[in-house]
C-alpha cells in the first residue's frame, strides 16, 4: 500500500502557538512512519506559512519552542508555500483563533482536501462559548448560569450586576471566542467587575459572565464521526485557584489523575453527556469535553474541537487509559479523516 500523506500543520497566531508545537512534535515523532508520510507544517506568531524545508527544520530543533517569525511583509502570508505538496489528509494542530474556529477547515474544504477534527461549523461552535453554552441549554445540559454580553450594547455594568444580585459572587468573566484562560477572571468582589470586564474585552468583542461553581474539573475525550466513542473520564487537579493559563503550561504543579476516580453511574453519564456535546455542535473526528462536578451534579463547562494534542494531554492519556495508544490514536483519526460523510 502506498504510504499516505500527511500534512502536520502547527504553531499560527494564537496563544497557544506553543502547545501547538510540542503537540505536532509529539505526532511527527509517534505516527507510524510505515504508514505516512509526515509533512509539517509551520505557521509563524503572524499566521505567515512556511516552507517545507523551513518547518522541517523546526519541527525537528527541539531547543526551538516557537516558529520563528518570517517576513511579515507578505501579502499572502506564504499561503503558496502549502502548495509545495499533495496532501492526502490534514492534520490541523494549531489551537484557538485561525486555527481551531473553522477558518482553516474552510480552506481545506475548498481545496477538498480531508482533514482531521470538526468541519467548519462544528469548529466555529465549538470556539464561540456564546453560542455553544447556548446551544447546550436549548438541548437540556446543565451548566452553570451564564449570560453573554456583546461589546455594543449599553448598560453593559448594570447587567452583569443584576446577574451578580440574582446568583451572587463569585463569577467568572471570559472572552467568548478564546481558549487557554487568556482573559478570564474570577471576580469575587463587586469593585473588581470593572477591571475584570475590560479585561475579557481586550480580546473579544463579546463575554460571558457565568456563576462559578465549586466543583471538581472533569475531562472526557470523544472519538468518531458518525458512530461516536467517549473515554474514561479524567480529572485536574489545577494548582492555581482555578486552571488559569500558567496552571495550564507553565508551572509543573498541575495533577492530571487518569482515570478519574468517578462511580460506575458518573462514569456513564459524563461519558454519554460528553457524546451529546460532541453531537450539539455537529463535532468529528475528535473533541476533549470539560465538565464540573459540583454536589454530585455533572455540569458542562465547554467542548474543545483541537484539544491538546503532546502524548501527554489530556486528550490522547484518556485514550491511552482506555486501551487505545498514542500512534493508534493517530492512525484512527486519519482514517475517521478520509471516511466520507
Ligand atoms: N463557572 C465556573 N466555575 C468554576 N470554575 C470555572 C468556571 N468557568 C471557568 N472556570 C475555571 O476557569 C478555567 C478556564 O475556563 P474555560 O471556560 O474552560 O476557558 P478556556 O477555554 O480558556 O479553557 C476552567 O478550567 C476552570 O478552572
Ligand atoms: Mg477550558
Amino acid at each position: 500500500m502506498d504510504k499516505k500523506n500527511i500534512g502536520l500543520l502547527f504553531g499560527g497566531k494564537s496563544a497557544e502557538h506553543e502547545v501547538s508545537l510540542m503537540s505536532a512534535r509529539s505526532v511527527y515523532e509517534f505516527a507510524d512512519r510505515s504508514s505516512y508520510n509526515i509533512h509539517p507544517i509551520a505557521v509563524d506568531c503572524e499566521g505567515n506559512w512556511l516552507t517545507r524545508k523551513e518547518s522541517k527544520n523546526i519541527i525537528e530543533d527541539k531547543e526551538l519552542n516557537k516558529v520563528p517569525s518570517r517576513n511579515t511583509k507578505l501579502k499572502n502570508k506564504g499561503l503558496n508555500n502549502f502548495f509545495e505538496n499533495d496532501y492526502d489528509v490534514i492534520f490541523p494542530l494549531i489551537h484557538g483563533p485561525y486555527g481551531e474556529d473553522g477558518k482553516i477547515q474552510g480552506f481545506l474544504e475548498l481545496l477538498e482536501i480531508p482533514y482531521v477534527g470538526a468541519n467548519v461549523l462544528g469548529s466555529s461552535i465549538g470556539m464561540d462559548k456564546g453560542i455553544m453554552k447556548k446551544l447546550f441549554d436549548y438541548n437540556g445540559l446543565k451548566q452553570a448560569e451564564f449570560i453573554t454580553i456583546k461589546h455594543f450594547e449599553e448598560n453593559k455594568l448594570k447587567k452583569i450586576n443584576n446577574f451578580v444580585n440574582r446568583f451572587g459572587l463569585p463569577i467568572f468573566i471570559k472572552p467568548a471566542n478564546l481558549g487557554s484562560s487568556i482573559g478570564i477572571s474570577k471576580v469575587s468582589k463587586k469593585e473588581d467587575l470593572k477591571t475584570a470586564i475590560n479585561d475579557a474585552f481586550k480580546y473579544d468583542k463579546k463575554i460571558i459572565v457565568e456563576k462559578a461553581l465549586k466543583a471538581r474539573e472533569i475531562e472526557c475525550s470523544v472519538l468518531g464521526k458518525n458512530d461516536f466513542k467517549a473515554s474514561l473520564p479524567g480529572e485536574i487537579i489545577p494548582s492555581h485557584d482555578f486552571y488559569d493559563y500558567s496552571s495550564k503550561y507553565q508551572d509543573q504543579q498541575t495533577k492530571l489523575i487518569i482515570p478519574a476516580e468517578l462511580n460506575e453511574k458518573l462514569t456513564k453519564e459524563i461519558q454519554k453527556m460528553a457524546i451529546k456535546a460532541f453531537e450539539i455542535i455537529d463535532g468529528e473526528g475528535l473533541a476533549r469535553v470539560d465538565f464540573f462536578l459540583a454536589n454530585n451534579e455533572i455540569y458542562i463547562n465547554e467542548i474543545n474541537t483541537i484539544p491538546g494534542f503532546t502524548k501527554y494531554s489530556m486528550y490522547p492519556k484518556l485514550w491511552d487509559a482506555s486501551g487505545l495508544s498514542y500512534s493508534n490514536l493517530i492512525d484512527e483519526l486519519i482514517k475517521i479523516a478520509l471516511v466520507e460523510t
